[in-house]
């Protein structure tokens, strides 16, 4: 007999075994700018946008594709070895019902925070709650085209991935001009900011949702940006402080869920370990720098974002860091190996789901 290990656990979660489902399995993605792969820039106003060079240098044709990265993002290289299609952005122009059923929705938005009140001088940018919302119009969407019981067929029977909260404390909590950041004591934001999540999971279980995974954060006082703010250039403790406390309390709240919501199969994940190691140990990991951007302006740090003017590293396989907050396509890829390592994922059979669905489209090239 085997083991009741993590990969069979996958099986019950991808429903690679289930006898109702019908067509194929695609993902729901619910995220900040780590997720992000075009919604910021069809925001006319948003100041968060991944649309110069040299973002996507190292994805498909080298153009910018709204994804904050060289290259792909970590739910990008999950799906790719889960055998999911990748998720069009939500303001895909192109975006239809048949697209929806064929290869889900990314509703990631670069500046997005579980509070609605996170990165708001961002201007423009999906809050998780906004998230939500646009997600209740695309089920009305797919209701109106299948009937109202093939789209709650369909939506029991998607992933629905969920990757949120840095901002909240980089955008919002950690910002002195921010009214969280004088409102809340360090614990005291970390249960208000894990509670409104556990709301929102809740919601997207009553709207359909059953399978589910939750993301963790990284160290995030290491990303360059907060290192700056030092003047010795060390890791900001208290933000990896409050990236611990929130992993804790995420998980303690993802295993009570799992056991409260009905029918519910969510898991929960993160690689705060491998990355910090990999932060003080790069050259183990076949990285030489962990500390600076790869796209910089130079001496003028931090720069917003990596613009055409900025110069870029020689060799951006062995940099963590892309720009001043997001990790490089080559970070991204032992996360996303941690990620799946940890939660049991591999690449199996998972587009074999009984599917009548018609032949994939390649996803984008990348
Ligand atoms: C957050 O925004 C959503 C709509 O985007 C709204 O329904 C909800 O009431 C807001 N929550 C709070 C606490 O302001
Ligand atoms: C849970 O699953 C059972 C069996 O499929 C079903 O009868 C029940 O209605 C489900 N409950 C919810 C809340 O989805
Ligand atoms: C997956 O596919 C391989 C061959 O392609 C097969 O040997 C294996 O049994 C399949 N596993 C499942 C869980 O269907």
């Amino acid at each position: 007999m085997m083991r009741p290990n993590n990969k069979l656990l996958l099986v019950a979660i991808l429903g690679v075994i289930c006898t109702g489902c019908q067509g194929k399995i695609v993902q729901f993605i619910f995220g900040d700018s780590l997720s992000d792969v075009g919604n910021n820039q069809y925001l006319s106003k948003g100041l968060a946008k991944a649309n110069l060079p040299w973002y996507g240098i190292d994805f498909g044709n080298g153009m910018p594709n709204g994804r904050f990265c060289n290259g792909r993002t970590v739910a990008d290289i999950i799906g790719d070895n889960m055998g999911l299609p990748r998720p069009p952005p939500f303001m895909d122009p192109s975006l239809n019902e048949d697209m929806i059923m064929e290869n889900g929705v990314n509703f990631a938005s670069g500046g997005g925070g579980i509070l609605n009140e996170t990165a708001l001088y961002f201007i423009q940018r999906f809050s998780f709650y906004r998230q939500i919302k646009l997600f209740m119009g695309t089920q009305e969407l797919i209701r109106e085209k299948i009937g109202a019981e093939a789209a709650d067929k369909f939506f029991k029977g998607s992933l629905y991935v969920v990757a949120l909260g840095s901002n909240d404390f980089i955008n919002n909590f950690l910002m002195p001009v921010e009214k969280d950041s004088w409102t809340y004591t360090d614990q005291g934001f970390v249960t208000y900011l894990v509670q409104t999540l556990q709301d929102q999971l809740t919601l997207l279980h009553s709207l359909g949702a059953r399978r589910m995974l939750v993301f963790g954060l990284g160290p995030m006082g290491c990303i360059p940006l907060q290192r700056v703010l030092s003047t010795t250039g060390e890791c900001r403790v208290r933000t990896n402080n409050l990236a611990l406390s929130f992993n804790q309390a995420t998980s303690k709240m993802i295993g009570d869920l799992s056991t409260t919501l009905p029918n519910a199969t969510i898991q929960y994940g993160d690689a705060y370990d491998v990355v910090n190691d990999l932060i003080n140990n790069p050259s183990k990991y076949g990285f030489s720098n962990s500390d600076s951007p790869c796209c910089s302006l130079g001496r003028i740090r931090p720069a917003l974002t990596c613009i055409p003017a900025s110069r870029l590293c020689k060799d951006r396989s062995q940099y963590v860091f892309w720009d001043e907050y997001h990790p490089s396509d080559s970070a991204n890829e032992l996360i996303a190996n941690e990620l799946i390592r940890k939660m049991g994922f591999s690449r199996s059979n998972l587009s074999e789901a009984p599917a009548t669905a018609p032949s994939v489209a390649p996803p984008p090239a990348g």
